[in-house]
């Protein structure tokens, strides 16, 4: 059995334990040999591949990023189309000719929209969900999601001490485009005094009722605010209208946007710190590793199982297998009652 892995979407701290151990266990436990397709949906649509092996994968374990490569090309947009080919045709031909029997997709959304359409076309497809924004509705967690949550926590930590030593309010724009998991535990656990989040408008007025409370009592305030989040009155949060291959907007501006409202209503200085990508780089979190891990020994499991056209998803404790389909079907935002809870605890 000759099984092809590809990590695809914007990438996210444990990509590679992932990979690690698909094939660890694929060859040692199945005898199965694999190959790396480069940079996403780009690999099998171009058979742009590398060699993956027990080798290929030693000493991987702790780093960012993917050592596969990962971009944001959709084989279902017409441009992947070439010489009378649509995408897929082209990716199921690549398939054959390098004699792949079987794939295992790692990625979020777009990249298991793609597979859940590969699968309806009879290719053989397991997938790994992965996004540090948690937003995929199947599975309680992906990795990542700890790893950014607990640099954005520390970057506020630092921010703290900072703006109380200058008097300053301090705003921190996180990564977060549709729900603000990231914002919610971050700032929670960074002891935000206002969070904000895609899910829910927010009113300038009272961002700034909080922050001038938080001046009076001697403490400088932190504000964090998801890069989705909008004001009431207006859109804001989008930059930049450049649309990606899957017809995504560019976000940012929301926490700049902020920090000159705030000053010009408050009278007080205010900064803004973009943590942009810094969420998503570096070494995984011992939770984010295990769960990838667990993730990859779960995804060729479902391999060798023939149960293809699922993707591999935590529940509670448990790593089930649920159709690729509902991995895709709905976005788990951040609900009202987890976004009101924490409301008590801002100002
Ligand atoms: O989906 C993950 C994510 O990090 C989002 O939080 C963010 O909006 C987006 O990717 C950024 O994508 P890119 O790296 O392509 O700019």
């Amino acid at each position: 059995m000759r099984v092809g892995v590809l990590t695809g979407g914007g990438d996210c701290p444990g990509l590679n334990a992932v990979i690690r151990a698909i094939v660890r266990r694929g060859v040692k436990e199945f005898g199965y040999e694999f190959i790396g397709f480069r940079d996403g949906w780009r690999g099998p649509l171009e058979g742009d591949t590398v060699p993956l092996d027990v080798q290929a994968v030693r000493g991987i374990l702790p780093r960012g990023g993917t050592i596969l490569g990962s971009s944001r090309t959709n084989p279902l947009a017409d441009s992947a189309a070439s010489g009378g080919h649509s995408g897929v045709a082209r990716i199921k031909d690549n398939l054959d000719s390098l004699g792949v029997d079987a794939l295992i997709a790692i990625g979020g959304e777009d990249t298991l929209g793609v597979a859940t359409r590969l699968h309806e076309d009879g290719v053989s497809i397991v997938g790994v969900p992965k996004t540090i924004d948690n937003d995929l509705s199947a599975t309680d967690y992906t990795f990542g999601f700890d790893t950014a949550v607990n640099i954005a926590m520390e970057a506020i930590d630092r921010l703290h001490t900072t703006a109380e030593s200058h008097h300053r309010a301090l705003i921190v724009e996180v990564m977060g485009r549709y729900a603000g998991w990231i914002a919610l535990h971050a700032g929670m656990a960074g002891g935000a005094n206002v969070i904000l989040i895609p899910e829910k408008r927010f009113e300038i007025e009272k961002v700034c009722a909080y922050v001038e409370h938080r001046f009076e009592t001697r403490y400088a305030p932190i504000v964090v605010v998801a890069e989705g989040a909008r004001p009431a009155d207006g859109d804001a949060s989008a930059a930049n209208q450049q649309l990606d291959a899957f017809g995504h907007v560019r976000f940012g501006g929301v926490g700049q946007m902020l920090a000159d409202e705030i000053e010009k209503r408050t009278g007080k200085e205010a900064r803004c710190a973009v943590l942009g990508h810094i969420q998503r780089g570096g070494t995984p979190t011992a939770f984010d590793r295990v769960l990838a891990t667990r993730f990859g020994l779960q995804a060729i499991g479902a391999v060798h199982d023939a149960a293809f056209g699922v993707m591999v998803a935590l529940r509670g404790t448990d790593i089930v297998r649920v159709p690729l389909a509902a991995a895709t079907s709905e976005l788990k935002v951040v609900p009202a009652d987890r976004y009101d809870e924490s409301e008590v605890l801002f100002g």
